[in-house]
């Protein structure tokens, strides 16, 4: 037997098979190099290794590289016992064994019809131990004549099995990993689905509690008027009866006269209360502000502000405050004009009727600029009355209102939220100090969602 200089090129290889495993290549590809290491010390040799299932009994092929396929693929399911052929036998009995012919070892009785017609006939094979005493399979030496090991093959299988051991272990280390890993990614994505499923959940109660409360908000404020109505109408329709039944015995001047007065009475409370009834029908129809229906166009800021303030000045004029404005050059938007002026006029009104409700000399400051993310940030500044902290975070709730009786629906802040964070796709943000005053924030995509 040669055996070539197995101390430097035997290193070398083995070094070569340690880089493979610490760089993490693919186990087929380090074995396949672990055997053509070996067979590279031994001339005629032919390495396999096998590899035992997690039912410790069960083989299946793990490399090869010289040895024909079809024999290979004919051990592949192989069951190990105390009479399965070198490999099987080697596992099932935790030793090395040796068969010098195969034709003629009963060890091989029912299997040499695999390897004789491959041109096999010698097969010495010893058992991988893993950690713990745990056997991974077992490395081959075959020949393609009868022979016995002599002393120089002995260290072989100890180097391969070794190394074979480092590689299969890591691999099945490896995929253990992998397999957490996956189990983690799906726990996360179940989770994170139940999660979101759960809060789209949440969301729905949420705007159904808010539909419940704008309902149950607009029956309640369409009940005074309406009742009011109904009162003065039913009142109207008992006193013309009378009135027509006193016709018949003959009707005093007296009598018509303050059946008028009752009349013009009952008249103006219906008008009354029929127009707040529909000044609270108009103001609903608001609250759900449609992108539908608005009008989508690029448009200058400044453009639009100096269409919206006159009007708006003119009131302010007449309760003494003053509007200035505050305006970045070259604003462009993308989106919706229409409600965003909407917006802008309810918080302008809101600083007329709330913050300077007792004070003149009053200023209201608007302020647009450039925000990051291709947003724009515009406000609306009064030094007025300020807002009561404990109503600071409810004031875009409908129905809250500091002055209900008096014309406020509480619905202002509720249409300018919807609008903002609606059809605008942004957000809106206040800041208030009592007797400081108060600022209304809107962040806005410049080019609004589509
Ligand atoms: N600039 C402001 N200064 C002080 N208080 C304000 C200001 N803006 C809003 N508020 C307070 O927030 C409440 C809610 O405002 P919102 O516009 O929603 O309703 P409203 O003005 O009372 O009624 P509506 O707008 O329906 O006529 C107001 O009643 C007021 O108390
Ligand atoms: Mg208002």
């Amino acid at each position: 037997m040669i055996v070539k200089s197995p101390s430097n090129t035997a290193r070398d290889g083995q070094h070569r098979v340690l880089e493979m495993i610490a760089r993490g290549a693919a186990l087929q590809d380090i074995l396949d190099s672990l055997m053509r290491l070996i067979e590279a010390q031994s001339e005629d040799v032919l390495c396999s290794l096998m590899l035992l299932d997690d039912d410790g009994r069960t083989v299946h092929p793990g490399a090869g590289p010289s040895l024909p396929p079809a024999f290979l693929a004919a051990l592949d399911g192989l069951t190990i016992g105390p009479c399965a052929g070198s490999c099987g036998t080697a596992i099932h009995r935790g030793e090395t064994v040796i068969v010098t012919d195969i034709l003629s070892d009963p060890l091989w009785a029912d299997y040499h019809a695999l390897a004789v017609p491959h041109g096999l006939r010698a097969c010495w094979s010893t058992p991988i131990y893993g950690d713990g005493q745990r056997i991974l399979g077992s490395f081959a030496m075959y020949y393609r004549a009868p022979k016995a090991p002599g002393e120089d093959d002995l260290c072989l299988p100890g180097i391969a099995t070794h190394l074979a051991a480092i590689a299969i272990e890591r691999a099945r280390r490896e995929s253990e990993l992998a397999l957490h890993r996956d189990h983690l990614q799906a726990l996360v994505e179940a989770r994170t689905a139940a999660l979101s499923q759960a809060q789209e959940e949440l969301v729905r109660r949420d705007r159904l509690a808010a539909l419940g409360a704008l309902v149950a908000g607009v029956a309640h404020e369409l009940n005074t008027p309406i009742g009011n109505s109904l009162i003065a109408a039913t009142c109207l329709a008992d006193k013309t009866r009378a009135l027509a039944g006193s016709v018949e015995g003959g009707l005093r001047r007296s009598q018509l006269a303050r059946f008028f007065a009752q009349a013009d009475e009952a008249g103006q409370i219906l008008a009354r209360n029929l127009q707040r009834a529909a000044r609270l029908v108009a103001s609903f129809k608001q609250v759900a502000v449609d992108p539908g229906n608005s009008e989508r166009r690029a448009f200058m800021l400044c453009e639009l502000l100096a269409e919206l303030l006159p009007p708006l000045r003119v009131l302010a004029r007449q309760r003494g405050v003053v509007i200035e404005t505050d305006i970045a050059p070259g604003l462009a938007m993308d989106s919706y004009p229409g409600p965003l002026a909407e917006a802008l006029t309810h918080l302008v009104d809101n600083c007329l009727v709330h913050a300077f409700a007792d004070t003149a000399d009053g200023a209201i400051v608007i302020r647009a600029a450039p925000a990051i993310d291709a947003s724009v940030r515009i406000s609306v500044s009064d030094n007025g009355a300020g807002i009561a902290p404990p109503l600071a975070p409810r004031v875009y709730d409908p129905f809250v209102t500091t002055r209900p009786g008096a014309g406020g629906s509480g619905l202002g802040l509720h249409v300018v939220h919807n609008i903002v964070s609606g059809v605008l796709g942004g957000r809106i943000e206040l800041d208030s100090a009592l007797g400081k005053g108060s600022t209304f924030r809107l962040t806005l995509p410049a080019i609004a969602g589509a």
